[in-house]
C-alpha cells in the first residue's frame, strides 16, 4: 500500500506575514493525519518553512533546483543548498518551467539527478497540453518526459522519487481531469515503469495535479493509481489544503 502524499506548490505567492499564518495553520491541522504532507514555498521562504515546520509532520521542499553542483551560475540554487535548509522534496519539470523557461526533458533529468545526489526526493512533473491531448498524444508526451529521466538516471532512481501527472490544461484553470482521465494516465505511467521493473512500479507514488480542490479530491484520490496530489491554488488557503489532506488520509 502506497502512503498518499499531498504537496502544496505555492508558486510565486506569499510573504513572510502570509506564510506565517499559512504555515501555523497547516502545522496545527495535520496532527494525526495518515498521509505525508509537504509545502513548497518560494526559495527565500525555505528558511521560514524550516524554522516553523522542523519537528512537525509537515515536510517542505523547493519548486526547482539547479542541475549544477556549484559555480558561476548567477541566481541559481543548488540541491545541496536546499538540503542545507532541510528540504525533503523538490519539484522538477513543472509545466510552467518547461513552457516559460525552456526546460527540456534532458535538463529536467539533470535536475532530477542533481536533487537525488543531494539526498532530496525529486517530484517529477509530467503532463500534456490541451493541443497534445486533442491530438491523441497524451501518452507519447508523458512517456517522453518520464523516459528522459529513466534513461539518464536508471529505473531504480524512481524508488527515491515521486511523479506528478499535471495535465497543463488543468493547471490553474478550474478544469480538472475527470477521475477516469487521471486514472487512465496514472495507470499508463505505472505500466510504463512496470515494463522495466515491476517492483519499482509498485512503490512509485504518482500524484495528480491540476485544479484539485476539497470538492473533487475525494474522487480523484479514490482512483487506484492516484497516490495523492500536487496542489497549487488550494494550497494557499489553509482550510482547503487541510481538507484535501484529510481526504488523502
Ligand atoms: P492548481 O492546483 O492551481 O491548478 O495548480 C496545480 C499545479 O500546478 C501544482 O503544481
Amino acid at each position: 500500500m502506497r502512503k498518499k502524499l499531498v504537496a502544496g506548490n505555492w508558486k510565486m505567492h506569499g510573504s513572510l506575514a502570509q506564510n506565517a499564518m499559512l504555515l501555523d495553520a497547516i502545522k496545527a491541522g495535520v496532527d494525526g493525519l495518515g498521509c505525508d504532507v509537504a509545502v513548497c514555498p518560494p526559495y527565500p521562504y525555505l528558511a521560514q518553512a524550516q524554522s516553523t515546520l522542523s519537528g512537525t509532520a509537515v515536510a517542505w521542499g523547493a519548486q526547482s533546483v539547479s542541475e549544477h553542483v556549484d559555480g558561476a551560475f548567477t541566481a541559481e540554487v543548488s540541491a545541496t543548498m536546499l538540503a542545507d535548509f532541510g528540504c525533503r522534496y523538490v519539484l522538477v519539470g513543472h509545466s510552467e518551467r518547461r513552457a516559460m523557461y525552456g526546460e527540456t526533458d534532458v535538463l529536467v533529468a539533470a535536475k532530477f539527478a542533481a536533487a537525488q545526489r543531494a539526498g532530496l526526493l525529486p517530484i517529477l512533473c509530467v503532463g500534456e497540453t490541451l493541443a497534445e491531448r486533442e491530438a491523441g498524444m497524451t501518452d507519447l508526451v508523458v512517456f517522453r518526459q518520464l523516459d528522459a529521466v529513466v534513461e539518464a538516471c536508471g529505473i531504480q532512481a524512481l524508488r527515491e522519487a515521486v511523479v506528478a501527472y499535471e495535465p497543463v490544461w488543468a493547471i490553474g484553470t478550474g478544469v480538472t481531469a475527470s477521475p477516469a482521465q487521471a486514472q487512465e494516465v496514472h495507470a499508463a505511467i505505472r505500466s510504463r515503469v512496470a515494463a522495466v521493473d515491476g517492483g519499482v512500479a509498485g512503490v512509485l507514488r504518482i500524484l495528480y495535479g491540476g485544479s484539485v480542490k476539497p470538492q473533487n479530491a475525494e474522487e480523484l484520490f479514490g482512483q487506484c493509481d492516484v497516490d495523492g496530489g500536487l496542489i497549487g491554488g488550494a494550497a494557499l488557503v489553509a482550510e482547503d489544503f487541510l481538507a484535501i489532506c484529510r481526504v488523502a488520509n
